[in-house]
């Protein structure tokens, strides 16, 4: 099937952008409060409350039945897991991918939280799979194509440091819709796939595994786990596809911001 590719306008992108900062704000209010004793659930309940304050509409909740607001995904837990009740606790790693309308555009990005003290290599899978997603939104620029981010992230986090890059699960567009065309996977080959045009807006995120790429699906149908129950990280960004370098429409600046500021985490890998 030929992709339908959604091209924006400059004041949709605009939109766009502020529907990406609201999942941002969202995520700075989480790393604000974040720490051991807490439960996803609490911060299921913050994130709703936030959003549904500032005017955003819940996208992730119902979307093809998905039960929660948030997913939050636990140390070997790769994506789409539930929020519950249990307390986190010191040495956890817990990525928090959060989505709302906002004006009739969608956000949706995702962040990885360090709670205390973490065994170095991990503290280094969280460091280099956030540099991953660097490294694709440097090539999602006009004229390259869909590979080259993909091929970049997998260099970076499979070939360089031998992780294991998630096969099942990739970014896509991102507009009316949570999930649009182009499918942007993690892994790749240099110049193959869609060449991207300007203001096309993806939604690129790699999830990467400290040990093999392999995953499996638990019976609730979507907790995506690590086959070997090792951590896995997940950073997701909004970016729109420019001339020379492609505008970041979410922003980690102002979550690092309160993650360092917050005792309770640890931002020591910057
Ligand atoms: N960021 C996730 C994604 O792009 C959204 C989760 S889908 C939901 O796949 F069903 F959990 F809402
Ligand atoms: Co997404």
């Amino acid at each position: 099937m030929k992709d339908i590719v959604i091209i924006k306008t400059e004041e949709q992108v605009a939109l766009m952008k502020e529907a990406a900062m609201l999942v941002s704000k969202t995520l700075t209010e989480v790393a604000k409060v974040l720490k051991a004793g807490m439960t996803t659930m609490d911060i299921d309940q913050l994130c709703m409350q936030f959003a549904k304050d500032h005017n955003g509409i819940l996208s992730f909740y119902n979307y093809h039945g998905y039960p929660h607001n948030i997913c939050a995904s636990v140390n070997d837990v790769v994506v789409h897991g539930f929020p519950n009740n249990t307390p986190l606790k010191n040495g956890d790693i817990v990525s928090i991918d959060f989505g709302v309308i906002l004006n009739g555009w969608h956000g949706d990005h995702a962040y990885t939280f360090i709670l205390g003290e973490v065994a170095p290599e991990v503290l280094e899978l969280v460091k280099v799979t956030k540099e991953s997603l660097y490294k694709g939104i440097e090539k999602a620029i006009i004229n390259n194509r869909i590979g080259d981010i993909g091929y970049a992230i997998q260099e970076h986090t499979e070939k360089q440091h031998g992780y294991g890059v998630v096969r099942e699960l990739v970014g896509h567009g991102l507009g009316r819709s949570l999930h649009e065309d182009p499918q942007v996977p993690n892994y790749g080959k240099r110049g193959t796939g869609l060449k991207m045009k300007e203001n096309l807006v993806l939604a690129i995120e790699p999830m990467i595994n400290l040990g093999t790429h392999k995953v499996y699906t638990d019976d609730d149908g979507w907790t995506v786990r690590t086959q070997d129950g090792l951590p896995s990280v997940h950073f997701e960004h909004d970016v729109c596809v420019k001339k020379n370098e492609a505008l970041i429409l979410s922003d980690f600046s102002i979550i690092e911001a309160a993650e360092k500021a917050n005792i309770n985490l640890n931002s020591s890998y910057y």
